[in-house]
C-alpha cells in the first residue's frame, strides 16, 4: 500500500506524517513520532497498555486505524499528561503509591483513569475498579492503582 501524508494533533501540536493508512496509530505514535511511552502489549485490544486519549476519550491505539483520527480530533499520550518534574496529579499518585511494579502497564492505566476522572470526578471504589476493568497489570498491583487513584480523588 502506499504511503501518504496526514496532520495529527498530539500533545498540543499539530505532526504531519508518512503513513499507511490502514497502520495502527499506536505504530505512528512509537515508531514515526517517537512517543513510546504508549506501550504495545496485545495487539488485539485486550489489555490496555496502548490506550490513549482521543477527544477525552480512553481508546486503544492498536486498534485505530490511523486514518479514522482527523487533525480536528486531539490526541494525548502519556507524554502529553505531565513532564518529568512536572507531572499530573495522577502520575504523581501512581509514583507516591508505588502503583507498579515493571511499569509496562502504567502508561494505559493512568491514560484510562485520566479519562475516568475527567467524566467523573468522584467515582467510588466500584465505579473505579469498573473503569480500569479491562487494563491488565501482568505484576498484580491492582491494589496500589486503585489507591493511588483514591487518592488523586481525596485531594481534588
Ligand atoms: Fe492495544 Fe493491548 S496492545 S489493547
Amino acid at each position: 500500500m502506499s504511503r501518504k501524508s496526514i496532520t495529527l494533533n498530539v500533545n498540543g501540536q499539530r505532526r504531519q506524517v508518512m503513513v499507511e493508512l490502514d497502520e495502527p496509530l499506536l505504530w505512528v505514535l512509537r515508531d514515526d513520532l517517537g512517543l513510546t511511552g504508549t506501550k504495545f502489549g496485545c495487539g488485539t485490544g485486550e489489555c490496555g497498555a496502548c490506550s490513549v486519549l482521543i477527544d477525552g476519550v480512553a481508546r486503544r491505539s492498536c486498534r485505530v486505524p490511523v486514518a479514522y483520527v482527523s487533525a480536528g480530533q486531539h490526541i494525548v499520550t502519556i507524554e502529553g499528561l505531565g513532564t518529568s518534574g512536572n507531572l499530573s496529579p495522577l502520575q504523581q499518585a501512581f509514583v507516591d503509591h508505588t502503583a507498579f511494579c515493571c511499569g509496562f502497564c502504567t502508561p494505559g492505566m493512568i491514560i484510562t483513569a485520566t479519562a475516568l476522572l475527567a467524566s467523573n470526578p468522584h467515582p467510588g471504589s466500584q465505579e473505579i475498579i469498573e473503569a480500569m476493568d479491562y487494563n491488565l497489570c501482568r505484576c498484580g498491583s491492582y491494589l496500589n492503582i486503585i489507591k493511588a487513584i483514591e487518592s488523586v480523588i481525596e485531594t481534588s
